[in-house]
């Protein structure tokens, strides 16, 4: 997933940070990460594959979404990167970037179309294929089972996530993949961003499978604001925490991988230094960041969110919440910038209103979550913003394992000579070094996205890809774009890094 990146801002952005006060210089190169820190770039399955209807994939809520009149941007994943076609000689454009690691995700319904029982047998090829060919191209493989694409099926036979029924079948999915593919994958990720799409699919409903009811949301034809994303979130921590297990039972001990969950984050600055502003901006970060891994470090939710939001919130029973905790090896982190937080004070019961938070940037692609947004656009590009998440979990949850999955830069013109996405990404691979080097155990970084894809937000008119896609012909020619030459130059060359005034002034890079 991938947005709020909005170039109008980059030139306040730049007199902002041009201004600020200048620190020290820092020098960098990636031979200074640690040892086993990997750095790659990603896709996910339904923005990437395409081939939607091809090779025996039945239909996700995803396409249910984009073929229905709710779609905003009228355009599909139909076809996407026809990766599905394609992917081999996109691992040989991995392989010539340097990519250390690649990042994808399974298509449940490309594997499974029932949504549970029989396995697609052109499905398990596509993955076989696509993982033997990383293999050989000595790329670490980091799969992930779920983001946002539940088969269609399973919504219409008992609502999906919102039914504890999800449980078995996820579990059951991810054994198929743990069984079948487990042998040459890295680390697995059971679900990308549930604190997100709980938002998008179950509160606002401006995302798949578009659930919401009055006043939260208009036109949905199904759901309850006021209390499903709660249950989203609860059966996604109880189908992940017994994927978990299953994993650490049956298959840990011979494919010797990791496996954890994924959350979007992005610091939070409180708008005012009001008190009443302050307390909302904690209040946010629990909603949004305690809410799972309160859950997941200490078996049980947050009492302020118990405080708040009342029954409406699931209970964990003992042995739930005993499955639940130290569910993980790692975090994944999706962060791509910072926003300021105010109070705002509305009595209507809803996740979002829940902590009277309005957060300024949150859910941009969805018109009505943040009616009064406030945003300065200084901090877009805000690499101190991710150090300071990372402080923040250190603080709450003691000092666990991160990969930041998702890091980049989207932009509404497609120019190969992306200057201001090699700006974006020197800044953060920066932030995250000094992080690193402040105590936080961060192993992994992975560009979104490694090449241009349909996206959530701006569907093909928005580009995040180190690597540019013709979409307007057939065969889709992709062209690698300054950025992924600079990424190159940085991972095979062990290029210098300078940032001469430590983050506020323009980067000097050798050789691009
Ligand atoms: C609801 O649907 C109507 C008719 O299709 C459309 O005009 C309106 O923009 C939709 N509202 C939202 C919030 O999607
Ligand atoms: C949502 O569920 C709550 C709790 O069961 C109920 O009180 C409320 O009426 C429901 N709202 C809608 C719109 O169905
Ligand atoms: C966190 O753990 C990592 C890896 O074990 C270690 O390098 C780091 O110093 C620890 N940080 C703190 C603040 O304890």
């Amino acid at each position: 997933m991938a947005r709020h990146i909005q170039l109008i801002f980059f030139s306040a952005a730049w007199a902002l940070l041009l201004w600020a006060q200048c620190v020290s210089t820092l020098r960098f190169t990636r031979g200074d990460f640690p040892d086993g820190f990997a750095f790659g770039a990603g896709t996910a399955a339904y923005q990437y594959e395409g081939a939607a209807a091809e090779g025996g994939r039945s239909p996700s809520i995803w396409d249910t979404y984009t073929h229905s009149d709710r779609n905003m941007y009228g355009e599909t994943g139909d076809i996407a990167s026809d990766g599905y076609h394609k992917c081999k000689q996109d691992v040989k454009l991995m392989r010539d970037i340097g990519l250390e690691a690649y990042r994808f995700t399974i298509s449940w319904s490309r594997l499974i179309p029932g949504g549970r029982g029989a396995v697609n047998p052109k499905g398990l090829q596509f993955y076989n294929n696509l993982i033997n060919d990383l293999v050989k191209e000595g790329i670490q493989i980091n799969a992930v089972l779920y983001h946002m694409d539940l088969p269609q099926i399973l919504e219409d036979e008992y609502g999906g996530w919102i039914s504890p029924k999800i449980i078995e079948d996820f579990t059951a999915y991810a054994n198929v993949c743990f069984h079948e593919f487990g042998d040459r994958v890295a680390h697995w990720t059971t679900m990308l961003e549930p604190n997100a799409l709980a938002q998008g699919g179950y509160d606002n409903g401006g995302l798949p499978p578009n659930h919401c009811s009055y006043p939260f949301g208009s036109n949905c034809t199904v759901g309850n604001s006021t209390i499903e994303p709660y249950l989203f979130v609860h059966h996604s921590l109880l189908a992940h925490a017994s994927t978990v297990s299953l994993y650490r039972q049956k298959y840990k001990a011979a494919q010797k991988g990791i496996i954890g969950l994924n959350l979007y984050t992005m610091w939070l600055y409180p708008f005012t230094d009001c008190k009443i502003d302050i307390e909302a901006t904690e209040r946010a970060k629990t909603f949004l960041y305690g809410w799972i891994l309160h859950p997941l470090v200490f078996g049980d939710y947050p009492e302020t969110m118990r405080k708040i939001a009342g029954f409406r919130l699931p209970s964990f029973s003992s042995y739930e919440s005993e499955l639940v905790t130290h569910a993980f090896d790692f975090i994944g982190l999706n962060h791509y910038t910072s926003s300021y937080t105010s109070n705002r004070p509305d009595t209507i019961e809803g996740r979002l209103q829940d902590f009277t938070a309005d957060l300024a940037t949150l859910f941009r692609g969805t018109k009505d979550a943040t009616p009064s947004a406030k945003i300065l656009p200084g901090k877009m590009v805000d690499p101190h913003g991710l150090e300071l998440t990372l402080e923040y979990f250190q603080d709450k949850y003691g000092n666990l394992t991160f990969y930041i999955q998702e890091n980049g830069y989207g932009g509404s013109d497609g120019t190969l000579n992306d200057l201001e996405r090699i700006d974006y990404l020197t800044k953060y691979i920066a932030g995250i070094l000094k992080a690193i080097r402040n105590g936080a155990d961060v192993r992994g970084y992975s560009v979104w996205s490694f090449m241009d894809q349909y996206e959530i937000f701006g569907g093909f008119k928005t580009h995040y890809g180190l690597v540019a896609v013709d979409f307007d012909t057939e065969e889709q020619r992709r062209q690698p774009r300054r950025s992924a030459h600079w990424y190159s130059d940085f991972l095979k060359n062990n290029a210098v890094i300078e940032l001469e005034c430590d983050f506020t002034t323009k980067i000097s890079h050798s050789q691009i």
